[in-house]
């Protein structure tokens, strides 16, 4: 017999690829990730949510999410972002991501929430592993919930369980989660590119510099 697939199981098998991608291909996943590698990473996941976390949150959401209380990601960011760079300049600075997910339907909110608040499960590892390059700084992202985020990952999976409750609200959900992973990933791939340019062009001047000084 054919057994209906889980809110958890669907949205896992959208996004399992793109995660372990992102796993293997992000500077700061790396053993040896440095405290620049952190400060990338934070800015770019920066620029990704910051369009969109006040309008998914403060969209309609079931009671038990406690939706309120999830809404705080970019400050966490911010913090950190604050304390790498001595003061706020930084933030003004920061590029946006042009992704603006559809938060139109729950199921599409569901997934989009998905991919936020999986990605503090994966903090709690890359704390441990940049804690000897951060010591005795511990950044405001990678604690995250705190003690509190096994129980808000549980109760934010028993309340999709609840409610993704047709195949085409899972099937819209695991979508979502797909498109907003997809863009993160873009996001990460268009910054790096742009770090690049903005090193060349740094580059190109001395480059020049170095020429009319040198002996002919
Ligand atoms: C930067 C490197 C990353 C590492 C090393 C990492 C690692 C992990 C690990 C170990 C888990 C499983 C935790 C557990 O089951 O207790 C996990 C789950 C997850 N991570 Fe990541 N992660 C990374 C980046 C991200 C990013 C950038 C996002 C999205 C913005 C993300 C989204 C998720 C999601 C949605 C889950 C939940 C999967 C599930 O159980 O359904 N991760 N991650």
């Amino acid at each position: 017999m054919h057994q209906s697939a889980s809110a958890l199981s669907e949205l896992r098998l959208a996004t399992r690829q793109i995660h372990e991608s992102l796993e293997s291909l992000l500077p700061v996943a790396r053993p040896d990730a440095t405290r620049t590698d952190y400060d990338l990473y934070a800015q770019d996941m920066w620029g990704w949510l910051a369009a969109f976390e006040a309008p998914l949150w403060h969209a309609r959401w079931p009671a038990e999410m406690e939706a309120e209380a999830r809404a705080g990601k970019l400050a966490w960011l911010e913090s950190d972002l604050r304390h790498l760079h001595g003061g706020e300049s930084v933030l003004a600075a920061l590029p946006v991501c042009p992704y603006r997910p559809d938060l139109a339907s729950l199921a599409s909110r569901f997934g989009v929430a998905y991919v936020v608040e999986g990605a503090q499960l994966g903090t709690q590892v890359l704390g441990r592993r940049l804690a000897p390059q951060l010591a005795p700084w511990s950044p405001r992202w990678l604690t995250g919930y705190g003690e509190r985020n096994a129980r808000n990952w549980r109760a934010f999976i028993a309340c999709a369980e609840r409610r993704l409750d047709s195949a085409a609200a899972r099937s819209e959900a695991a979508q979502a989660a797909a498109a907003a992973f997809g863009a993160l990933a873009d996001w990460f791939s268009v910054r790096r590119r742009q770090r690049a340019a903005q090193a060349l062009q740094q580059a190109r001047p001395r480059a020049g510099a170095d020429l009319i000084g040198s002996p002919r």
